[in-house]
């Protein structure tokens, strides 16, 4: 499974690449706004950090602005993925970009039938929001589920990228599944590794160790 930063935070993304595990970022508009960046320069700079796929999303809701400005996206760097929005100028573009070898993201997906349609538009990744289908009382892992047995069906080649991701238990779930990659916020990366039996366990064993007196050097 692929793991991606939900997060357009410089900082974030350096100290946490550093893990090896970063496989790929995600930002949207929010993202950018919350980083209080300008657009081009932060993914540029993200580039230079993540070798894998960057989403940029463009901001255009009809079909020429979202060529326009993809292209502008996918100018700044080759592992730069472009985020389109569902609908039906969102999907023409996907079409348009995709056959112009241009990667994908189509975004803010919340059905089965969207994620369909995505496919057939020749999308590089789908990004089901989980966790704000749970936020209504919806089931939003289903419908991660309903998208893995229709791409099989079919061998659809987008990946299915789980986006809005609340906790640890939605990666371990979407990997259950089978889900290409989940894009998980920084904080929710850094509390996969943690567990209190292996902060116990290490103490422990440190412990023993020093009643040794003995040192491996
Ligand atoms: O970036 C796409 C998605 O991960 C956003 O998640 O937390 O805004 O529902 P969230």
């Amino acid at each position: 499974m692929k793991l991606f930063l939900d997060t357009a935070d410089i900082n974030e993304i350096t100290d946490l690449n550093k893990t090896g595990m970063v496989d790929g970022i995600t930002t949207n508009p929010s993202l950018i706004a919350k980083s209080g960046r300008n657009i081009i320069q932060t993914i540029e700079e993200i580039c230079g950090i993540v070798s894998g796929p960057v989403s940029a999303e463009v901001t255009a809701t009809d079909y020429d602005g979202m060529m326009r400005e993809g292209a502008r996206l996918a100018e700044i760097a080759s592992n730069v993925t472009v985020k389109l929005p569902l609908t039906v100028d969102g999907l023409r573009a996907c079409a348009s970009l995709s056959e112009d070898n241009i990667m994908v993201n189509v975004t803010l997906c919340f059905s089965t039938a969207q994620a369909l349609l995505a496919a057939k538009a020749g999308a590089s990744f789908i990004s089901p929001f989980v966790g704000r289908l749970d936020d209504i009382g919806a089931d939003g892992m289903k419908l991660i589920s309903e998208i893995a047995e229709i791409y099989a069906n079919y061998d659809y080649s987008t990946e299915i990228l789980v986006a809005s991701v609340r906790g640890v238990q939605h990666v371990v779930d979407a990997a259950l599944i089978g889900a290409d990659v989940a894009t998980i916020p920084p904080k929710i990366m850094s509390q996969m590794y943690k567990h209190p039996l292996t902060d116990k366990g290490l103490a422990d064993f440190l412990s023993d160790w020093e009643s040794t007196g003995q040192s491996i050097l």
